[in-house]
């Protein structure tokens, strides 16, 4: 039987306990509900990640892909401000990666080909004479393992793959870990990657989400205003391919230094720009070479007063003005996405890296870790 004196200490105990936990807080814990199951039979999870500061972000474990983003307006009010579909039928049928998480090597390789050491790999040609966005089942494509992270300060969604050697053409098993953190105290959204190999073979992941700021896909994007922290970008062929040039920006429309609507010179002559079929290019962003976590580009939607920054170690960005959605897609709500009603910001390696010498490496060997983190800032302006 346990004595009076002992009951005390153990009452005490609790209390020192229990305080120690209200200061630290007790880990947060993911919302997760069904999402349905693929072709396959695989399950999906809807992961529902939340702060204390009206923002909520909502990732399915079907291609580790972000399907909603809701940011707090001008006025307080939280909208989703991400393209998607409200069924997993919708992703797996996708051909425009909402979303997504993109692998093995996001945007384009030409040719679909790349040479290491001695071996010439051949990938899928999946748009037009290249590859694209990791062939024609990429990352977009897979079911991840998912796993609840959260800590008492932040939400925490951790993402695993195991991609074959030899899947889509690619050497090496490839492991690859995507984590998406919400932070309880501010409304931003951090995506780190980290992946393995048993063989040398080429990385570049990112993401592809389509934001439109007004929260409402029915209005375009072109009176977004854009900052994008870069002197250069890689001019590309007419199968968007970079020549291998760092063209300077300055006084031409891809220069977007000062804060422009992107709509303003979007209609303009220019060779770039019809390759493009508006902006589709990769931006080579300011940095210093340790790696850390530096401003990519802010947009900003004067209607919303949204305010969205972007931060990444990737040495480039692709901006994306969302020129081949056409009004025949129909994502969430029913909504048909018509022609740039969403823009992507993906940060990256070059396109076309591995046959470009001069471009930062995506080479992965054993032993080393690949690793990349992005956040998606979020405030609001008068
Ligand atoms: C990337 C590419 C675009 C297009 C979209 C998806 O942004 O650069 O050309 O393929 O993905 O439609």
């Amino acid at each position: 039987m346990i004595r009076p004196p002992a009951i005390l200490l153990l009452f005490v105990m609790f209390l020192i306990l229990s305080t120690c936990m209200n200061v630290k807080g007790a880990p947060r814990k993911i919302q997760v509900t069904d999402f349905g199951k693929t072709k396959e039979g695989e399950a999906v999870s809807r992961y529902v990640l939340t702060n204390e500061r009206g923002m909520e972000a909502v990732v399915i474990n079907y291609g580790a892909a972000l399907v909603s983003l809701k940011i707090p307006d001008r006025a307080g009010k939280a909208e989703d401000i991400v393209l998607g579909y409200d069924s997993l039928e919708g992703y797996e049928l996708d051909k425009s990666y909402f979303g997504a998480t993109i692998g093995r090597y996001g945007n384009r390789i030409a040719g679909g080909q790349f040479t290491l050491g001695r071996t010439v790999y051949q990938l899928p040609k999946n748009d037009g004479p290249n590859c694209l966005h990791g062939g024609t089942r990429g990352f977009n494509k897979r079911t991840w393992t998912a796993k609840d992270r959260s800590r008492a300060d932040a939400e925490v969604l951790e993402l695993n793959y195991t991609s074959q050697d030899g899947e889509e053409g690619f050497p090496g098993t490839l492991k690859v870990q995507v984590t998406y953190t919400l932070p309880l105290a501010t409304n931003e959204l951090r995506i780190e990657y980290s992946a393995t190999t048993d063989k040398e073979t080429v990385v570049n992941l990112t993401n592809h989400s389509y934001f439109n700021l007004t929260a409402a896909a029915t209005h375009d994007i072109l009176n977004h205003q854009l900052v994008l922290h870069a002197l250069q970008f890689t001019p590309v062929d007419s199968t968007l391919i970079p020549t291998g040039e760092l063209r300077a920006v300055g006084g031409d429309p891809f220069d977007f230094r000062k804060a422009t609507a992107i709509g303003a010179r979007i209609g303009q002559e220019n060779e770039q720009l019809k390759f493009g079929h508006g902006y589709d290019h990769n931006w080579v962003l300011d940095r210093t070479a340790d790696g850390s976590l530096r401003p990519a580009a802010e947009v900003f939607e004067p209607t919303s007063g949204r305010v969205l920054e972007v931060l990444t170690t990737e040495p480039g960005i692709q901006f994306y003005s969302g020129n081949f959605l056409d009004g025949t897609v129909r994502g969430k709500g029913g909504q048909l996405y018509a022609y740039r009603t969403g823009l992507c910001l993906e940060t990256q390696h070059f396109p076309d890296s591995p046959n470009h010498a001069n471009f930062p490496s995506t080479l992965l060997k054993p032993g080393q870790t690949y690793r990349s983190a992005t956040v998606f800032r979020f405030s609001t302006r008068k």
